[in-house]
């Protein structure tokens, strides 16, 4: 039962107005912030400045040879693949390094699925009557913009403590062969936080598909997105899928978006040889090659695993007092109303908060109205609705410390007036 339950109708009009009060004050300050996007702010963009000059004029050689300036290796430079195969703990061969966005990356898997044959299918899936992959929620929006871009159902599915409702996903890959795929954030999840344990990566790899071309859409971007020093284990999922008899289930993504530059870095996907083979004869007729000297300029600048961990840890040297003011503020302001319950993150870019059911539009909306912009309501569910109206996404990364403490403020401020709003009206007052 909430506190709000236990006061009566006059302490609660007079809670009200209080809070009113708190809010018009807030209102009158004008504030004009931005939590929207788990950005990185510009001190941690600084981190990687010296990216901008770490190649000279002489220096344009591959270890293979090739000559980065000019076209070629539509897979990547050897180099780069070294530097970065780590993250996903493949071997280079299962490795293409693209452009710099894996967003990219996986628009054009799918896109490529629609329009070709995957490996394992029998028709390009646009050929189908209807194709319907499986999106675990609260999750990522811009995986579900794909999915509604290309005109793939989407079937929610809820998230718990340690991955996807894997039960509820077995049923129904087992017997709908119009489903082709899930899309999973496994560590550090976007928003939730959670990192999938080895049980349910051994039952993603494992379980029976009715399609035969499934394909398990793995998009690891904050696999090295540690906040704490005891980083979250997560299993090797293309290892669990070719131990389990399934090599080719897989695609997994990641990119140093959140590491170097997000206009400027590497994105990177890993797969089993035979996809990447059949990928690589794919893109090769998109491009004659990718940014090879910005390839090199990360093999330059990081050098090697050592390289990007230290840098992890400036990274999280600058952000995590942010996490730590959001959560410090959440539990001071909210932590004894039942009003609301958040994620603690161990790693990744954001906290996911759960208000009462039908509320969260409501909060965002106010927040709004006095000059905080958050992430809409609702975009972490597929077709940007959450059936519960509950789910909102905080990104601490990008504001500074001073900003971030009005806009947590006024965000707590707005969740207590929001709910105390509703159950006003519940009480018919
Ligand atoms: C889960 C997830 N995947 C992918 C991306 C975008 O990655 P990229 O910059 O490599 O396109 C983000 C960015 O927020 C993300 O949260």
């Amino acid at each position: 039962m909430t506190e709000l339950k236990k006061m009566n109708n006059t302490e609660l009009q007079k809670y009200h107005s209080s809070l009113s009060r708190s809010y018009e004050e807030m209102q009158a300050q004008k504030l004009k912030l931005d939590m929207s996007r788990g950005k990185p702010c510009t001190q941690q963009l600084d981190l990687s400045a010296d990216l901008m000059n770490c190649l000279n004029k002489a220096d344009y050689i591959a270890v293979n040879g090739a000559d980065c300036r000019n076209y070629g290796g539509v897979d990547g430079i050897p180099d780069a693949k070294k530097l970065l195969a780590w993250f996903l703990e493949v071997r280079p061969e299962e490795v293409i390094i693209g452009g710099n966005s894996s967003l990219t990356m996986m628009y054009d898997l799918i896109t490529k699925a629609m329009l070709h044959k995957i490996p394992g299918s029998e028709t390009p899936w646009s050929k189908l009557p209807q194709v319907k992959f499986l999106c675990p929620s609260p999750g990522y929006d811009r995986h579900f913009a794909i999915c509604e871009n290309l005109g793939i159902e989407m079937i929610t599915i809820n998230y718990q403590a340690d991955g996807p409702d894997m039960d509820e996903v077995e049923k129904l890959v087992a017997t709908d062969s119009a489903i082709k795929g899930i899309w999973c954030v496994p560590k550090y999840s976007n928003p939730t936080g959670i990192t999938y344990s080895d049980i349910v990566v051994k039952r993603l790899a494992a379980m029976y598909t009715k399609a035969p071309d499934f394909r398990i859409i793995w998009d690891n971007a904050y696999t090295v997105h540690h906040l704490t020093d005891s980083p979250d284990p997560l299993l090797n999922i293309l290892e669990a899928c070719r131990q389990a008899g399934n090599p080719d289930r897989v695609f997994e993504f990641c990119s140093t978006s959140k590491i170097s530059f997000p206009g400027a870095g590497l994105a990177m996907l890993a797969s089993s040889e035979n996809n990447v083979n059949w990928l690589k004869r794919q893109i090769s007729v998109q491009t004659i090659g990718p940014d090879k000297l910005n390839q090199l300029r990360h093999v330059r600048f990081f050098k090697d695993q050592a390289g990007i961990e230290s840098h992890m840890r400036q990274h999280a040297a600058i952000i995590k007092p942010k996490f730590d003011l959001v959560l410090e503020i959440l539990e001071s302001k909210l932590g004894d109303k039942n009003l609301a319950s958040w994620s603690k993150p161990q790693g990744g870019y954001f906290i996911s908060l759960d208000t009462l059911p039908g509320c969260a539009q409501k909060i965002v909306a106010k927040a709004a109205a006095a000059g905080i912009i958050l992430t809409p309501a609702g975009a972490t569910f597929p077709y940007g609705k959450d059936p519960e109206d509950k789910n909102i996404r905080i990104s601490p990364t990008f504001p500074p410390l001073s900003e971030l403490q009005q806009a947590m403020e006024l965000f707590t401020l707005c969740v207590e007036l929001v709910s105390v709003e509703q159950e006003l009206t519940k009480r018919g007052l």
